[in-house]
């Protein structure tokens, strides 16, 4: 009620410009956080009210890719966590200096009128090495990381990178540059088949060594270890079979992606709440592949077809963000937030509760939980 009534003051105040109005209801919420972390736990959400069950004892800094919510702002600031902008831009329309300049103004405004800290740059465009939009981007992540820290004191700029360097999804980008310019890149370390070169198979979302190897390619580019967030997925793929082979081998319709005959696009991305729904009742129940250190399951859906679902849960979570401390990287996160079960039931909030401190580094409880297997069918 309280945020409502001071909501409705603020709209009565917009005919006085520029008088900005806190809508939290203690002014002092509306100020940026400020200061750095040890551990930065970056969290991207998508709308809705899911965030109210966030682990706020984790929580660093939230990127709303959904609708602007006031009340987040408000709580976020009061954990001492920071609330950034999404970013995204067409690369043609930024290679002119005046309008990057216009539209990092535009950018730092919103921020500035909605209290936040910041913003995280989500653009995974395709960009050829040395032309005008290669150009363009790395002024762009520099543009914007000047204007906003200067604009909001203690601000927090962030790039999202895929998860190697390597011109994945042909995004060659100066990655060094990108990140000297920047506070924090956050490898996307998910959608690793994106491009299938090999055999049209269905695999991990995000194979252990695949991601740590992508990492040191980042190090070995002289990029700061501090300024890597390693991104897990808490969503997995689930993927129709066309030929189920005895040993467990999945063959998956072609389906091209940026110069790769085959792609994760065959599968369809479902939520880690649904799959701890389905587990249990699927044909296989969770199996362990021990080449990808990933978790999956077989299922058959009405029509009689067979799924396998590929997906991280904290026991492989915890394998890769391990690594995060061994290296000192600056944090982690995951896309997204909002895709866990919070409701009251026991048994996925305790699931839940795992798949947050499997950020951080789980108890062996929940370790011996998730690797609650049966006997497992190898490939
Ligand atoms: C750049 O800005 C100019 C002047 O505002 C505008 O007319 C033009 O359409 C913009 N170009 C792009 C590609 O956005
Ligand atoms: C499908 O799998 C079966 C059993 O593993 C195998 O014998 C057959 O050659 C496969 N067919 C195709 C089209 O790959
Ligand atoms: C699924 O089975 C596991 C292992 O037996 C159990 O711990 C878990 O609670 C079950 N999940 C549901 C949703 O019943």
């Amino acid at each position: 009620m309280r945020l409502l009534a001071l909501t409705l003051l603020c709209s009565l105040s917009l005919r006085a410009p520029r008088a900005l109005c806190c809508p939290c209801h203690q002014p002092e919420l509306c100020r940026s956080v400020e200061g750095a972390r040890d551990l930065e736990v970056f969290v991207f959400d998508v709308g809705g009210k899911e965030w109210r069950s966030y682990d706020w004892t984790k929580v660093t800094t939230v990127a709303v890719f959904g609708l602007y919510d006031a009340e987040l702002m408000c709580f976020a600031h009061s954990r001492g966590a920071r609330v950034v902008l999404k970013g995204d831009v067409s690369l043609s329309d930024i290679v002119d200096p005046a309008n990057r300049t216009a539209w990092i103004k535009e950018k730092v405004n919103l921020a500035k009128k909605q209290f936040m800290d910041g913003i995280n740059l989500d653009i995974e465009q395709a960009v050829d090495t040395s032309s005008t939009e290669y150009y363009a981007l790395t002024a762009l992540v520099k543009e914007t990381t000047e204007a906003f820290h200067s604009e909001i004191p203690g601000s927090q700029v962030s790039f999202d990178v895929a998860w190697s360097p390597k011109c994945i999804d042909k995004r060659c980008y100066d990655y060094p540059a990108i990140a000297e310019s920047c506070d924090f890149l956050f490898v996307m370390s998910y959608d690793e088949q994106s491009q299938i070169w090999g055999d049209c198979i269905a695999m991990a979302n995000a194979p252990f060594s695949q991601t740590i190897t992508a990492y040191q390619q980042y190090i070995q580019m002289k990029v700061d270890p501090k300024k890597l967030l390693m991104g897990v997925p808490w969503y997995g793929y689930d993927y129709p079979c066309l030929n189920f082979s005895k040993d467990g081998v999945c063959t998956i319709p072609m389906v091209p992606f940026r110069g790769a005959p085959c792609s994760d696009a065959a599968g369809k991305q479902i939520p880690y709440s649904t799959m701890m729904e389905q587990i249990n009742s699927s044909q296989s129940g969770r199996m362990w592949d021990e080449k990808q250190l990933a978790p999956y399951y077989v299922y058959k859906d009405n029509g009689g077809q067979i799924h396998q679902v590929w997906y991280d849960d904290p026991e492989s979570i915890y394998l890769k963000t391990s690594y995060v401390r061994t290296k000192g990287l600056g944090g982690v996160g995951m896309w997204n937030g909002n895709l866990l079960d919070y409701s009251n039931n026991p048994i996925a909030q305790q699931q839940t509760r795992a798949m947050w401190n499997a950020l951080i580094g789980p108890s062996d409880k929940d370790i011996t939980m998730a690797a609650n297997c049966k006997p497992v069918l190898q490939h």
